[in-house]
């Protein structure tokens, strides 16, 4: 990886002065009647138009300039190769060997990763098929029946979002359940619905050593044995899904049920790994597979198509477009597909955990804007909340549209009325509507001209609001392995250009170490005076509020 202030290059000053101009992108559609043909792009079943965004020829030629300049094509051969590009914690970044179905050799340290992969992945499809199929029997010789995930952040975000998403192909033999958070309302309220005999608990987590989720583990494992037998029953009621076998060994997991990965798998990108086999359980390995290969041909792509037809590497452009010379301090993502909606959790972790950073990869603080801030919910619910502000408010926030063409519940006109919607949006984003517009339409109306002069105004809508949209045949194991390697390469993308480290996530530790150091002093009564006085203040008022 190389190491340059992308400021310096002779595309980011270029971009810089072509940011003081003003775009149109109506305009840019008037001037240039092919513009949707030029400046969209497919990949298989996936097609993403970025035409609705402030961006001419010579930007874009730029930007491409700027994804050269910074040597993005080296830092992508040394992510698929296996060189140690998580330079903070000198580790290779390599969750594209999970899914690599071509199976040519990956090297990390020397020695070909693949074998491993393979062989977790064939323990995978054992388990999941014995599963799947009512053949792994719980401590009374029933079924499974439910499937209990207990993870957070990445070992949590991803097997939910990806079983939201893939539910239509959800064996309907199985419920599946997740636990992250350390209230313990969460766990309570998921062990209410489920029956020991028939209940699979999942501990998801790379380190086995992450509080919420060995608290969680714990009070499972508790709840399983007031239950059973004996502790040798756990067995067939516990898996791990981790990278430590001396602390599954520890909890009393058999290793026999411990599904591996390795440190050069990323938590937020771990859904592909043993993580994975919550999913592969509730959709069936089959399914599973598919998943990975669809993120297998979207990395395929990425790794070989030339920038400019490069849909990673076109949608961190335009990203870095509208944050860093447009000013956009946050980006949505707005799945119109229901069954897509932890989407935009999933990757406000992805973005927000990997390129929230502020220090280069010279160890000195960045004069430039990074990663923004994530959000977004499904569409068209996000119409009747936030979407007020994305067109008439004061802050330019560019949106992901995404949507299926066919829906897997074609009922009634549902489907062409989402659809109508998810157009209707980026036209009414980009177009906006003038005064002229909005009085005209008054007049129609019949308003009074006391009323026009009044309200008119409010009406205005300014328009040029950047959007892409992602159109997909249909919401698939395939085509959704392919979404989440396109979001995951985009922030790799950025992340390289930013000249900043995408892989580690410092910053959460902070809060870890800081909890564990709050928790002994409020298991006593006593008030204390260890931290700055609104801490104290704080923790002293807790201690007698619990007290009634
Ligand atoms: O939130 C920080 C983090 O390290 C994430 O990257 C990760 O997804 C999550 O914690 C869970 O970690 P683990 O899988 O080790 O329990």
């Amino acid at each position: 990886m190389n190491n340059l202030n992308p400021t310096l290059t002779n595309a980011w000053k270029s971009l810089s002065v072509l940011a003081q101009k003003e775009r149109s992108i109506r305009q840019l559609f008037e001037a240039d009647k092919a513009r949707f043909d030029r400046y969209h792009v497919t990949v298989k079943d996936v097609l993403l138009d970025f035409s609705k965004n402030r961006v001419d020829d010579e930007v874009w030629n730029t930007l491409i300039q700027l994804a050269h300049e910074t040597d993005l094509g080296g830092a992508i051969e040394a992510m698929f190769s296996g060189k140690p590009i998580n330079g903070t914690e000198n580790r290779a970044v390599l969750h594209t060997a999970l899914r690599n179905r071509s199976n040519t050799p990956v090297y990390v340290d020397g020695k070909n990763v693949m074998p491993d992969v393979n062989q977790v992945l064939a323990k995978m499809k054992t388990f999941a098929d014995k599963v799947s199929k009512g053949v792994w029997k719980g401590y009374t010789g029933k079924s499974i029946r439910s499937l209990v995930n207990i993870g957070i952040g990445g070992s949590d975000l991803g097997p939910v979002m990806v079983t939201e998403a893939l539910k239509p192909y959800q064996n309907p033999n199985l419920d599946v359940y997740f636990v992250s958070n350390v209230d313990g309302t969460h766990i309570t309220e998921v062990l209410k619905k489920v029956n020991p005999e028939t209940t699979l608990f999942f501990i998801a987590s790379k380190t086995f050593t992450t509080q919420e989720t060995m608290t969680n583990a714990h009070t499972a494992r508790d709840w399983f044995l007031k239950n059973a037998h004996s502790e040798e029953e756990i067995a067939k009621h516990f898996v791990a899904l981790s990278t430590n076998s001396n602390a599954v060994m520890e909890f009393g997991i058999d290793i026999d049920n411990m599904f591996g990965f390795w440190d050069w798998v990323g938590g937020r990108y771990s859904l592909w790994s043993a993580i994975g086999l919550t999913i592969a359980c509730a959709i069936g390995f089959d399914n599973f597979r598919k998943l990975l290969e669809g993120a297998h041909e979207m990395d395929n792509h990425f790794r070989k198509a030339p920038f400019e037809q490069n849909m990673p590497v076109i949608l961190a452009l335009i990203g870095i477009w509208n944050t860093n010379f447009l000013g956009a301090a946050s980006e949505t993502i707005l799945p119109y597909d229901q069954y897509m909606h932890r989407f935009p959790a999933y990757f406000q972790q992805g973005n927000m955990e990997s390129n929230g950073k502020c220090i280069d990869r010279s160890g000195n603080r960045v004069d430039y804007t990074t990663g923004p801030v994530i959000w977004g919910e499904p569409g068209t619910n996000g119409q009747h909340a936030f979407y007020q502000l994305i067109h008439q408010g004061t802050q330019l926030v560019p949106c992901d549209f995404i949507a299926p063409a066919v829906s897997h519940n074609p009922v009634g006109d549902h489907h062409i009325k989402l659809m109508s919607n998810f157009f209707a949006q980026t036209e009414a984003l980009m177009n906006g509507k003038s005064l002229e517009e909005v009085k005209d339409e008054m007049i129609r109306e019949g308003k009074s001209p006391e009323t026009i002069e009044k309200i008119a105004p409010h009406r205005v809508f300014e328009g040029n609001r950047p959007t892409n949209s992602i159109l997909v045949k249909k919401i698939n194991p395939s085509t959704l392995g392919a979404l989440i390697a396109l979001y995951e390469h985009k922030i790799f993308v950025q992340g390289v250009i930013w000249n900043i480290f995408s892989f580690d996530q410092w910053g959460v530790e902070l809060g870890k170490v800081l909890a564990k150091s709050i928790l002994p002093e409020l298991e006593s009564d006593e008030p204390i005076s260890s931290h700055d006085a609104s801490t104290n203040g704080l923790i002293n008022a807790f201690k007698v509020f619990r007290k009634v």
